[in-house]
């Protein structure tokens, strides 16, 4: 089940231009499963209309006026307590100063005041505005008394300025919620390292040798994790993919570099998923200039065995360099998969390894889906169906957290 499924989530806007991007926003989160109730201070409403919201999150989109409604007369405190999270995106100075005070002359200040979770504030507002001795001490009074404050970001400015002052995009929110709704998860305190991609070694100052690993399935794992609240570090392989916000990511480009990364980060590590395709062979000599066709080129390479990584790490463990922690390996197989990948769990000396069958098109390296099979230390075996890599990385965190 997604982090987002079932979540109420009270979203409060106030009257910044920023305000139409949090039309985006609550789309955004309801498109995930989350129940938003958008709430409108009366310059918000002058910017954008309660319908846009109430169209995109199939709620009621609240005014001031709501407030006096006979059968609404506690909705404040009804908003306030009856959410997972109180995000006002975007917060004008203005807003912030009556928070940072405690004053609540509307439906979102009074809603903010009776929240007992806090709130989470995407401060927007012009630069000058948000460099005003004003409000940072307005801000600083906030973040003293706990509460969270995402950006704002540089950049450009609706008064045609450039500076500090703009909301957060919706994926940054996003992230920055999906992680503070994780806080309290099965992970919560425990630090995962996660590999990811496919290693490239190269042969010349232009050339690699490598694989057709995405990163997919690492990325997601790494989202994962972080939705149940865990320390993440991602020791990737270059791969076009925006890293989870939240996560600690470390690029590595050979299979040494990510062996000394993972090494390293692993010596205070509660579970290591190696979720990379490592290169097993790299050219035995790097050539310094780019190889010439017309001088002969190259018309073999050869090649010397890299570092296995989880090998070298069991024999950490089995020395006590290393402390113990759940070792979490992949197979990727053309055929016998199963007794491949228990012979590469013995070997490896893992406690679970996810075997996946990369002959399917359908499946594993490169493509959007994942169908593998799970195979534990003691020879139990289960087979997963063909699932999204991002659904599969929450099943499998799942199986995680249950050997933890
Ligand atoms: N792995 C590793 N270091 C390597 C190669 C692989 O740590 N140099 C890890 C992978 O990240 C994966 C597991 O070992 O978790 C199995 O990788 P896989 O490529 O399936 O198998 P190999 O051990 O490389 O064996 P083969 O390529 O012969 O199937």
């Amino acid at each position: 089940m997604s982090i987002w499924t079932g979540k109420r989530i009270v979203l409060g806007v106030t009257g910044s231009i920023a305000a139409y991007k949090s039309v985006g926003l609550a789309s955004g989160l309801t498109k995930s499963g989350a129940l938003v109730d958008v709430i409108l201070t009366e310059a918000a409403a002058k910017l954008v209309a309660p319908l846009s919201f109430s169209s995109v999150t199939g709620r009621r989109a609240y005014l001031d006026q709501d407030l006096w409604q006979v059968d609404d007369h506690v909705l404040h405190i009804e908003l306030g307590e009856k959410n997972q999270a109180l995000i006002i995106a975007p917060a004008t100075a203005n807003t912030i100063a009556k928070l940072a005070h405690g004053l609540a002359d509307n439906l979102l200040t009074l809603t903010a005041l009776a929240s007992r979770s806090g709130y989470i504030l995407a401060p927007a507002m012009d630069g000058g505005m948000y460099s005003n001795p004003a409000t940072q001490r307005n801000l600083e009074i906030l973040k003293d008394r706990g509460l969270e404050i995402w950006g704002p970001a540089e950049g450009h400015l609706a008064s045609g300025l450039a500076g500090k002052g703009r909301m957060l995009e919706t994926e940054q929110i996003m992230g920055h919620l999906r992680s503070w709704l994780g806080r309290a998860g099965g992970l919560s305190g425990k630090k995962v390292v996660i590999t990811a991609g496919g290693t490239q070694e190269p042969i010349d100052p232009v050339r690699i040798l490598s694989n057709r690993s995405s990163g997919k399935q690492g990325y997601a794992l790494a989202q994962a994790a972080l939705d149940q609240g865990a320390e993440v570090v991602l020791v990737s392989a270059p791969t076009s993919l925006t890293p989870p916000i939240g996560a600690d990511l470390i690029v590595v480009q050979t299979a040494d570099q990510m062996a000394q990364a993972t090494i390293r980060e692993i010596e205070k590590a509660d579970l290591l998923i190696m979720a990379a395709a490592v290169a097993d062979y790299r050219p035995a000599q790097i050539m310094d200039q780019k190889i010439k066709k017309d001088l002969g080129g190259m018309k073999s390479i050869e090649l010397e065995e890299t570092t296995d990584i989880l090998q070298e790490i069991a024999l950490l463990k089995k020395q006590r360099i290393s402390r113990p922690m759940l070792t979490v390996g992949f197979a990727a197989e053309t055929d016998n998969l199963v007794a491949n990948a228990r012979k590469k769990l013995q070997e490896k000396d893992l406690d679970l390894i996810i075997a996946n069958d990369v002959s399917r098109p359908d499946s594993g390296i490169g493509v959007d889906q994942n169908q593998v099979t799970l195979i534990w230390k003691d020879g139990s075996t289960k087979d997963y169906p063909l699932q999204d890599k991002s659904i599969l990385s929450e099943n499998l965190i799942e199986e995680c957290l249950k050997l933890m």
